[in-house]
């Protein structure tokens, strides 16, 4: 008999978490303003909100914490954790922040100025705010399939490549500072872009004279797909696919909150000696010193062997295959959801399964609170109240796609939790046709709504 897929780790310490009733929640959420953010996580039974920063970290990684250089200057954790850029992912120079937007800030701060563009697949919400924030523009050119969930593509979060070089062409080349390529594709569903992608979206922007950000936060759940979706890598290690992908990029960010499995860090690195001299200011005045920036010694050590251990084939292969597992479990059910499985997460198709809500009251954000009333499970809405308002018009914004986002944090939960989740969406989907309303906003921030929105119910 073939012996069944099992994970490559055993358990040494454990968090208990503890199931509440229906009329707890009821209370809870209504206190919280309907926003899953400001719950708090006692009450929530399995926490799918994010994969960041939510992982397990491996017993090498706690060891390493305690061999954590404190030095403010020259520490041997930043020499650690650079040796570790180098080797892993090839880029010499590097600045550490305390997680990925902070890496936006110090690269964005020194590049982008008022009325640039910075196009890209699917910004990141806080990549998007940042060049918002700036007055820049964030032109989406993710491939236009990304938009049709059922149809089942092995690389769906890839850049349209007409639709970014129409926009090379029309803007003069000082307007561009640089164009951002997402590995995976988060907000498109968790997808991965091919190499041949990667590869065609630098030729092309070196083509027109612009750099290449990479946006890697999942680089190595991006590797894992190329491993074994496209052809010619089937028999290359996840560290060889690594090397290449990185080899094409002119800069990356990285929230080392995901592929790292860190609770806290990040970093932007560079080719360009006199860019990272650049950005430096912006480290040194906003994040702390160029040899630990955000960073405390003990999570640059715990970050460096994270970096090894995200790119181990085995514990990849675990993580995405209990994606995939949750996946299957939806499949039984019916229940519609961003097809193939992502890396990270799986997002259901708010928009198929509650037909009856009205896009202005904000569809995916009312399956979210059906979920959490269901069952104690928080996910994250991706629709229309991450979109925000257009920064022009301020205009809501309604994106072709109401997701619900059910983040699966790495090494946390089992197989079983994966089935309760499963079934509390089934039930919320059983129960479907009684859900006809959602919610009208009663506060919100000018910037990155989302995080701090209030609610009330319709
Ligand atoms: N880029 C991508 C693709 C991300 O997914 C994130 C964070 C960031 C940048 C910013 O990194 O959180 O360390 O500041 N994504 C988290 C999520 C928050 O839930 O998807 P950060």
């Amino acid at each position: 008999m073939k012996l069944p897929f099992s994970e490559a780790y055993r358990i040494k310490m454990v968090e208990p978490i503890r199931k509440s009733t229906r009329e707890e929640r009821e209370q809870w959420i209504k206190d919280a303003k309907y926003n899953l953010f400001m719950l708090k996580s006692d009450n929530v039974f399995i926490d799918l909100l994010t994969d960041s920063g939510t992982g397990a970290m491996s017993d090498k990684q706690w060891s390493e914490m305690m061999l954590g250089d404190e030095s403010y200057a020259g520490a041997r954790s930043y020499y650690k954790m650079k040796d570790a850029i180098k080797n892993i992912l090839g880029f010499d120079y590097f600045l550490p922040t305390h997680q990925g937007r902070a890496a936006e800030n110090v690269l964005f701060s020194t590049i982008i100025k008022e009325g640039d563009i910075i196009p890209g697949n699917s910004h990141f919400d806080t990549t998007k705010g940042h060049i918002e924030f700036r007055k820049a523009l964030a032109p989406d050119c993710t491939i236009d399939e990304a938009a049709d969930t059922q149809l089942e593509i092995p690389f769906k979060g890839e850049m349209d490549l007409k639709k970014l070089e129409k926009i090379l062409k029309e803007t003069p080349k000082e307007k561009i500072p640089c164009v951002v390529l997402t590995i995976t594709n988060n907000t498109a569903g968790g997808q991965p872009v091919s190499m041949k992608n990667i590869r065609e979206t630098s030729e092309l922007c070196h083509k027109y004279g612009i750099r290449l950000l990479l946006d890697s936060a999942r680089f190595a759940e991006n590797a894992y797909f190329i491993k074994t979706r496209e052809p010619g890598y089937a028999d290359k290690t996840i560290k060889e696919i690594v090397k290449e992908i990185f080899s094409y990029g002119d800069m990356m960010t990285m929230s080392s909150k995901k592929d790292a499995i860190v609770n806290m860090g990040g970093f932007v690195a560079f080719k360009d000696p006199d860019l990272w001299k650049k950005c430096q200011m912006f480290c040194i005045m906003n994040e702390g010193f160029i040899t630990y920036g955000g960073m405390s010694g003990r999570d640059m050590n715990a970050l460096a062997q994270g970096l090894d251990e995200g790119t181990d084939f085995d514990m990849l292969e675990t993580r995405i295959k209990q994606v995939e597992y949750l996946g299957q479990k939806l499949d039984e059910y019916g229940i519609p959801y961003q097809r193939p499985a992502g890396g990270h997460a799986i997002f259901l198709d708010a928009k198929q399964i509650l037909t009856h809500v009205p896009k202005e009251e904000f569809i995916a954000q009312t399956l979210g609170v059906e979920l959490y009333l269901e069952a104690g499970v928080r996910g994250v809405e991706i629709g229309s109240i991450l979109a925000d308002r257009d920064p022009e018009t301020r205009e809501n914004r309604y994106p072709r796609l109401e997701l619900l986002r059910l983040a699966i944090p790495r090494r946390t939960y089992t197989n079983n939790h994966m089935d309760v989740v499963a079934a509390a969406v089934k039930n919320v989907y059983d129960r479907r046709e009684s859900i006809t309303h959602g919610y009208r906003i009663t506060y919100e921030s000018p910037v990155m709504r989302h995080f701090t929105i209030e609610l009330e119910k319709i």
